[in-house]
């Protein structure tokens, strides 16, 4: 509740100087009262930099928003920034056990089997787990399942977390089958974050940091490479290598693994990356075979320069190199991932689950501003018939944090309201959640944001139904997705620059004319509404809501 923050008053001009006042205002948005107003003198001689620590308490799960001011002598307009004063809606996790993440996950037979339980709660705790398929071992002090399961079949299990304050249990199906990814994939990719910078130091730091900061406990679990590992040639066999960067992939995929983390890889089906490296033209058994020698898990296939091998873009040609790196995926004897990436050619939400993705990509590269992730993410309207479990389309990776896509990184473009409503819409639409910033530089807020489990559990719900757009009124839209207790997620957005209110009437959206209503964010039960529901809704914000029938 104590926020802090430095402003610096720059003067570019060369030749003049400047005086007149620095206003700073804190404002309590909901009620349009004014927490604190602080004014100092200033007067900056050519080119001078005046900075200005400003310092407030406030109530950190309240929205507030800062102005500054600067008033000059003489000037008919003030010059204004202004900005979002980040607050906290996830309530901190209680000490007793709590056991969260999917409740089903997928492997195939005879293939190494790995999960660790995201488990949050005070440690030291213990796990054991009851009815696990044979085959399978689980380490009671790290959570961490392993093994190999030979037998086909569906395997309910129960999951035990304990320690000196209680106990959790969870109900978690096992499917042992030909399905991988029966709930969107989550974890962390180097791109948004490093770009080409990526390095193996930079892989373990976030796998570390993936454990310490306690995101593995929400279920963030893959830890993906992204372009920039490959060597500038093949070894005299033939076999990918990576560069200087990355010593050693198969140790690196150990120390990954080690952690209850997967470890995820980056090619192009063309000769040449997006980024220049060596791709897999030609050798696509030879690098399936590659990276499963050094245990990677999922493997992110960028179209690239494939444009130029490619005859045309022809559904079979669009879908050739796919279907070929899918057969050499099948023969080798390791569980990866399939994410395809071809920005949406073709319409590729139609045919990816055919060609064997268990992603696809439906856009080009999202940025970290509004414009970027709300035309992306509000575009998807049309593309829930495709998603499932094992089958997911991909909006593209998360833009909060810090990211730079390169060693110069800086915090996130995105306003508070608009991170929400990021996290919501992503979790709503059944997306892939890669986060992509450096984890060194989670701070409270992002971190906040990253660990509410029952919006998370929206996102990893096992029915995997992706939201449809149900209304769309003025500036707001409204967004439902069907869960597999029968209840519905709703996310009411406000796309429009003002604070506003709306009123949900439940007829609008097809719901009985009494509902249950959920804070999912704040995690609040907020009683029942007859008919309608009534939300004051931030600029570019959201309230994302469960919503089931009363009794
Ligand atoms: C782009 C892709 C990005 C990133 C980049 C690497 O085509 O969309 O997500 O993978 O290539 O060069």
């Amino acid at each position: 509740g104590e926020y802090s923050r430095a402003v610096k008053l720059i003067n570019l001009s060369p030749a003049r100087s400047f005086s007149g006042k620095f206003v700073v205002e804190v404002e309590h948005v909901p009620t349009g009262k004014l927490l604190t107003k602080r004014t100092f003198p200033a007067r900056l001689a050519a080119g001078d930099t005046a900075e200005f620590q400003i310092q407030f308490k406030a109530d950190v799960a309240e929205f507030y928003s800062a102005r500054y001011i600067f008033e000059q002598e003489g000037a008919a307009f003030p010059a204004v920034a202004q900005e979002e004063v980040p607050f906290l809606l996830t309530p901190e996790p209680p000490e007793t056990p709590r056991i969260n993440g999917p409740s089903v996950y997928g492997a195939r037979p005879g293939h190494p089997f790995l999960y660790a339980i995201p488990a949050t709660g005070k440690r030291p705790m213990s796990f054991s787990a009851e009815g696990l398929p044979q085959g399978l071992a689980l380490d009671t002090t790290t959570g961490i399942i392993s093994g190999e399961v030979e037998l086909r079949g569906k395997y309910p299990v129960k999951l035990i977390a304990e320690n000196d304050l209680g106990r959790a249990e969870k109900e978690f199906l096992i499917a042992i089958g030909d399905t991988l990814a029966l709930t969107p994939p989550m974890g962390w990719n180097s791109w948004n974050c490093w770009g080409l910078t990526v390095s193996a130091e930079k892989i373990r730091a976030t796998a570390d940091l993936m454990v310490s900061t306690g995101l593995r406990d929400h279920g963030w679990m893959f830890v993906n490479i992204d372009d920039g590992w490959e060597a500038p040639k093949r070894a005299p066999n033939g076999e990918i290598q990576p560069n200087e960067k990355f010593p050693d992939m198969k140790a690196l995929a150990d120390y990954v693994h080690a952690k209850g983390l997967k470890l995820g890889i980056y090619s192009s089906p063309g000769p040449r990356t997006c980024g220049g490296y060596l791709g897999s033209y030609g050798h696509e058994y030879q690098d399936a075979a590659t990276w499963a020698k050094w245990g990677i898990d999922y493997l992110k296939y960028d179209w690239c320069s494939y444009g130029r091998i490619a005859k045309d873009h022809s559904l079979p040609e669009l879908q050739k190199p796919y279907r070929l790196m899918r057969k050499a995926l099948d023969a080798v004897d390791r569980d990866i991932v399939y994410s395809l990436c071809q920005y949406g050619m073709g319409e590729v939400w139609k045919w990816g689950a055919q060609v064997g993705g268990n992603l696809w990509r439906t856009t080009g590269d999202i940025t970290d501003t509004w414009e970027s992730m709300s035309g992306i993410g509000f575009g998807q309207a049309e593309l829930y018939p495709y998603a499932g479990p094992g089958h997911w389309n991909d909006p593209d990776m998360l833009v909060v944090g810090w990211v730079g896509w390169s060693e110069h990184l800086h915090r996130t473009r995105l306003t508070v309201n608009e991170q929400y409503t990021h996290i919501s819409l992503w979790s709503l639409l059944s997306a892939p959640l890669l986060l992509g910033c450096d984890f060194s530089r989670l701070n409270a807020f992002t971190l906040n944001l990253l660990t509410n489990d029952e919006v998370l559990a929206v996102n990893q719900d096992p029915l995997g139904k992706q939201a449809r757009r149900v209304l769309q009124k003025d500036d707001f839209q409204v967004w439902m997705k069907d869960l597999s207790d029968g209840s519905k997620a709703v996310g009411i957005f406000n796309l429009g620059e003002k604070r506003a209110e709306f009123t949900l009437r439940w007829e609008e959206i097809g719901l009985a004319p009494r509902q249950s209503v959920r804070d999912l964010w704040r995690q609040k039960d907020l009683g029942e509404f007859a008919d309608e529901f009534r939300a004051s809704v931030n600029r570019h914000g959201v309230v994302l809501i469960k919503v089931s029938p009363a009794e």
